[in-house]
């Protein structure tokens, strides 16, 4: 197995693209970490898949844009597995306002949860790896936003702007120290945060015909490449960005 006795913390692990990594993680060996506040069930449900499957994964109440919950996640992994190895910070919200009308309240939300909470992850993960004394990775799941503007969808590309040099900088400054970090960017996939264009078969068409691919992704595709990069044989990569898009970044609309 890829990642056996590896402990990886997965941000918003209970929904989405995160859950499909807690799965493919403790699939392949690996203790996974889960948060839980806005869905709790939810968390009971992945972790009982986890365990039904043999495998190992704990949930911790926490409200990852608060700086103590996402210190108790780390707290928590070591407790409990004796060591951290892999940090995915995943959690993510998007507002679909535009300049014009986001209020202070939400962008505070969207760059708390997508952008705070990401870099100050990076930081208390990184932190751990050195007291280890082992390499760590961490993984932020950004989105092609990161580099790619949506209209109406501004404080969400923001964060992931934000993401993007957060990986850039912390793996440049981490990179002597054995901590290496990376971001993966999903293009359109078929998940919660889309269920507005996937309920609605005329915007699905449209987004469709813009992906080269011409579908959205699963989100077990995205899991994979979260898979590889954790599990060793991506050794030589930091302070860049995997795109996981079906080419919807090179597409051209109405394709
Ligand atoms: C956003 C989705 C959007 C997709 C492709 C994702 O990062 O969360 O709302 O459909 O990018 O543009």
């Amino acid at each position: 197995m890829l990642l056996e006795g590896k402990t990886i913390i997965v941000t918003g692990g209970n929904s989405g693209i995160g859950e499909a990594i807690v799965l493919a993680a403790a699939a392949e060996g690996a203790n996974v970490v889960v948060d839980y506040v806005a869905h709790p069930a939810a968390t009971t449900s992945v972790i009982d898949q986890v365990t039904a499957a043999g495998g190992h994964a704990i949930g911790v109440d926490a409200d990852v844009s608060r700086l103590g919950d996402l210190y108790r996640m780390i707290v928590a992994a070591v407790n409990t597995y004796g060591s951290l190895d892999v940090m995915v910070n995943n959690a993510g919200v998007e507002t679909r306002t535009s300049i014009l009308e986001t209020t202070e309240e939400q962008y505070e939300h969207v760059l708390d949860v997508n952008l705070k909470s990401a870099f100050f992850g990076t930081q208390f993960a990184a932190q751990q790896f050195m007291k280890q004394g082992t390499p760590g990775l961490v993984i932020n799941i950004s989105s092609v936003h990161e580099d790619w503007p949506m209209p109406g969808n501004i404080a969400y590309c923001v964060s992931k702007g934000g993401t993007r040099m957060l990986a850039r900088t912390a793996g440049v400054e981490l990179g002597r120290h054995g901590v290496r970090v990376v971001n993966v960017a999903p293009g359109a996939v078929a998940t919660p945060i889309n269920a507005a264009t996937i309920d609605d078969p005329a915007t699905l068409k449209e987004l469709d015909a813009g992906i080269p691919l011409n579908r959205l992704a699963h989100s077990s595709e995205i899991a994979d490449v979260v898979v590889f990069l954790a599990s060793g044989k991506s050794s030589y990569m930091t302070a860049t960005t995997v795109f996981v898009d079906g080419g919807i970044m090179q597409g051209s609309v109405g394709l």
